[in-house]
């Protein structure tokens, strides 16, 4: 047939022909725009080809469900997308573990071992990672148990950007101080009274010293189990004068100051906490292989075999276990963004961030980030004329009978505005009218009256951002096991590869780890059958229990001395320098 021939009525390629000019009408109901083109035909085969250009129209307004939908498909990672990152985070941990500098810093712990269990003991922690400043002290009961008591503060926002690094410590400090005084008195007085009743240069003797775990969660170059120095602040932290700074020793001038009976005897990434509580809480054949953090920032640190680590370590350190924990800093995995999505709210937050161009991967995936980016999102609708959002013509266009309002003031329009919880609450409100979210985007946003498709579009993409970092998360779990070999190891055969997390987003973000399991079905080398071998379990409060157990594995490493040995020590000094000693229990009851 030739394109000279009569179309059939039933032509479905003319139906669309014909729907596209259609749809092409804008709402002013002007006439659609002529196409001169010879109308296609149907037929078989035709003499030319049918015109590959679309017929010229004018742009279609899009509602408000196929826009948010459009920006939704945006955040998609696919699985091909997800098993080539795998590949190239794969890459990136053998680099990191040949050489300084490298995206993924895989930094030595210096720990050499994960708990059993059975260890014991009272320690101290604390804890700078990233809102907030949590002291604790842990007893360790030796059976996979522990009591933990813990205070939390907010650290005030100007101490984050302070001068100097002296202010913010020096107020960590002055918690440990008031933490004591709080739950510890007893031993806080005692400490107090062998420091009046000895006129020794030292005042009390060492062994009696709160031994503490300093869990600080930014990157540190490790030299030591309780020496380390700042490489970057990340979380919104800035204080450059930290940098290259050995911050165990900064908190240690500050509790020498207030007179502390409190030694820094451990230097501990959350991610090295989390690892050690879950191996301690849960210890299974194998142990646990990977702790990691999904909250306010997002890394991981898992346990590597000693001659894989090919670059060269300054601090001492037990090479009997034949492995050491490797804190990745998978924050900045990919800064170089081969792998990773980068739409263009993801580069707009990033040039506004405090630290364009690093922690590529964490912007992506950790809850600091999530809520900026939908921000960034909503802003854009608001600003597009073409579409409706958040804003109503009048009354009858809105569910609830009235017109959305946003406050002036609404925080909306300010960065870091949005908090990322709302999204949870997104994510779990799937009440018809959605009133929850709608209540929500009213109290923390100031968004009054919002529409059920303003909300409904809200939603769609605060889950695919949500989607989005819990398969990205799946990529550096997915490197990790398979870079370990628990999957195909024999001896391994029957066991769970087990996985400790701690965080906001894992805890609450509703489906996350359904979303990361359903990402790791589908990569190579995990499969469906993997991932059901994959356990995924919470480790809360792991950073301040991991801290504690790496306090204990340090103190081992002092001299140890019981209490007798202690007193006898303690009289046969006094004795040779003619003191007075005052007998423990004494000295504690007055
Ligand atoms: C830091 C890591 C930390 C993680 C989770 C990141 O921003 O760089 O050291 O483990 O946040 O708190």
């Amino acid at each position: 047939m030739s394109s000279a021939s009569i179309p059939s009525p039933f032509c479905p390629l003319l139906i669309l022909h014909f729907l596209a000019l259609y749809l092409g009408r804008d709402s002013t109901h002007s006439p659609p725009a002529v196409n001169h083109r010879p109308l296609p035909t149907c037929g078989n085969p035709p003499s030319v080809p049918f015109p590959t250009e679309a017929p010229v129209s004018r742009p279609l307004k899009m509602t408000l469900e196929a826009q948010s939908a459009a920006i939704a498909a945006r955040f998609d990672y696919t699985d091909e997308q997800v098993n080539s990152a795998v590949n190239e985070f794969r890459r990136q941990m053998t680099e990191g573990l040949e050489k300084d500098g490298t995206s993924l810093s895989q930094i030595p712990t210096y720990v050499t071992g994960v708990p059993n269990g059975t260890e014991k003991g009272l320690y101290m922690a604390v804890d700078l990672g990233g809102t907030n400043f949590r002291v604790c002290s842990i007893q360790l009961n030796g059976d996979t148990t522990f009591n933990l008591t813990f205070s939390k503060v907010a650290i005030p926002r100007d101490l984050m950007v302070a001068k100097t690094a002296q202010e913010l410590f020096a107020f960590l400090a002055k918690q440990i101080e008031l933490f004591l005084q709080t739950h510890h008195e007893d031993h806080f007085e005692q400490h107090v009274r062998r420091r009046m009743t000895m006129s020794s240069p030292d005042g009390y003797k060492d062994e009696h010293v709160f031994r503490l775990g300093f869990t600080f969660s930014f990157p540190v170059q490790q030299v030591g189990i309780n020496k380390g120095t700042l490489i970057r602040w990340t979380k919104g932290f800035d204080i450059p004068d930290a940098i290259g700074k050995d911050v165990c020793a900064l908190l240690q001038d500050e509790i020498d100051k207030l007179h502390l009976p409190v030694k820094v005897a451990a230097l501990v990434n959350d991610t090295v906490g989390t690892l050690m509580a879950r191996s301690y809480s849960s210890p299974g054949k194998t142990g646990t292989v990977l702790g990691a953090i999904f909250g306010t920032g997002t890394n991981g640190a898992y346990v590597e075999k000693l001659s894989n680590l090919k670059k060269p370590l300054s601090g001492e350190y037990d090479k009997t276990t034949g492995e050491m924990v490797i804190n990745t800093e998978w924050g900045s995995f990919d800064n170089q963004l081969s792998v990773l999505p980068n739409t263009e709210w993801d580069v707009a937050l990033d040039k506004a961030s405090p630290n364009p161009g690093i922690q590529m991967y964490e912007k992506r995936v950790s809850g600091m980030f999530l809520g900026e980016i939908l921000r960034l999102v909503t802003i854009d609708l608001l600003k597009d004329p073409k579409v409706s959002f958040f804003k109503d013509e009048n009354s009858s266009s809105n569910d609830w009978k009235s017109t959305t309002n946003i406050v002036s003031d609404s925080s909306i329009y300010t960065q870091w505005g949005l908090d990322t919880a709302i999204m949870s609450v997104a994510a779990a409100d799937n009440t018809p009218e959605l009133s929850t979210l709608r209540g929500e985007l009213e109290k923390q946003l100031g968004i009054y009256s919002a529409g059920l498709d303003d909300a409904q579009a809200f939603k769609a993409i605060a889950n695919a951002i949500g989607r989005r970092s819990a398969r990205l998360s799946a990529v550096a779990i997915a490197a990790i096991v398979l870079q370990t070999g628990k999957l195909t190891d024999p001896a391994n055969a029957d066991e769970p590869v087990d996985i400790g997390v701690d965080g906001s987003l894992v805890e609450h973000y509703p489906y996350f780890r359904d979303m990361i399991y359903e990402a790791l079905s589908a990569i190579d080398g995990i499969g469906e059958e993997g991932a059901k071998r994959i356990r995924i379990g919470i480790a809360k409060d792991g950073s301040g229990v991991g801290a504690a157990l790496i306090a204990l594995v340090a103190a081992g490493m002092e001299k140890r001395l019981t209490t007798a040995d202690y007193l006898g020590e303690l009289r046969s000094n006094a004795k040779s320098n003619n003191l007075t000693v005052v007998p423990e229990d004494e000295a504690a009851r007055d």
